[in-house]
């Protein structure tokens, strides 16, 4: 099953960059997305820092995100970094931990200060981890997300940069698809085709296939 998962850093309970990653999460459910969160502060802290990975809550969250197509990032800033908590779930994925996924950085922060944390802190770490669709972060200060008394609002600029992301991410899971089907066509074809295509010398079956995806596109 195709889903999102959301990953709220904050250690906060009362939190600005979860309220905004709730946001994203119901403009992405609203375009027929499934979305699946993880609260890194729930998750048991003992096990967080010793990474320990056979308990059940680690074990958990660390399947989830292996299984996801598109991973959604909030964090405050903190120190002019990503928090903490966000480093202690990253370290516990496998190398490859994001490879093909795509990935939605959000964060909110005190100030436009540290505004390029995302950008030189979390993406190399994102990137070292193998993803490589990098969508534009979402960031807001904490002026641009008011308290009420419900909890927070947020400025129309801040909303439209939610609802942009929300399309830019849909719009890539469904080329993602496109693409994943085109392959699989494409591999059926030459599979149908090997006898012919054993007398093309030097091309592997997956070269063909990859051709033919080359093709389509
Ligand atoms: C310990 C700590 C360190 C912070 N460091 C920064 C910082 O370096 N740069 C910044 O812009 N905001 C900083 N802030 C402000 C928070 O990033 C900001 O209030 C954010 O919205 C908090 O998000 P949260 O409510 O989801 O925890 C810091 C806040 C705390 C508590």
């Amino acid at each position: 099953m195709s889903y999102v998962v959301s990953i709220s850093g904050s250690p906060a309970v009362q939190s600005r960059s979860t309220w905004l990653l709730s946001l994203a999460e119901n403009a992405l459910r609203a375009r027929g997305l499934t979305v699946r969160r993880i609260d890194a502060r729930a998750l048991p802290p003992a096990a967080l820092m010793h990474a320990d990975f056979a308990h059940p809550a680690i074990c958990e969250a660390l399947e989830l995100i292996e299984h996801a197509q598109a991973v959604v990032i909030a964090t405050p800033l903190y120190k002019a970094s990503y928090s903490g908590l966000v480093k202690t779930l990253l370290d516990l994925l496998p190398q490859a931990g994001l490879a093909g996924k795509i990935v939605l950085p959000i964060a909110t922060g005190g100030s436009l200060a540290h505004l390029l944390a995302l950008d030189y802190a979390l993406k190399p770490v994102l990137s070292s981890l193998g993803a490589r669709h990098h969508l534009p972060n979402v960031f807001a200060s904490d002026a641009d997300l008011p308290a009420t008394e419900a909890g927070y609002t947020v400025l129309a600029e801040t909303a439209q940069r939610v609802t942009a992301s929300a399309d830019a991410l849909a719009h890539a899971l469904h080329e993602q698809a496109q693409l994943r089907e085109l392959r699989t066509k494409a591999a059926g074809v030459a599979l149908a085709g090997a006898p012919r295509q054993s007398q093309i010398q030097g091309q592997s079956q997956s070269a063909a296939a990859a051709a033919l995806v080359r093709c389509a596109t």
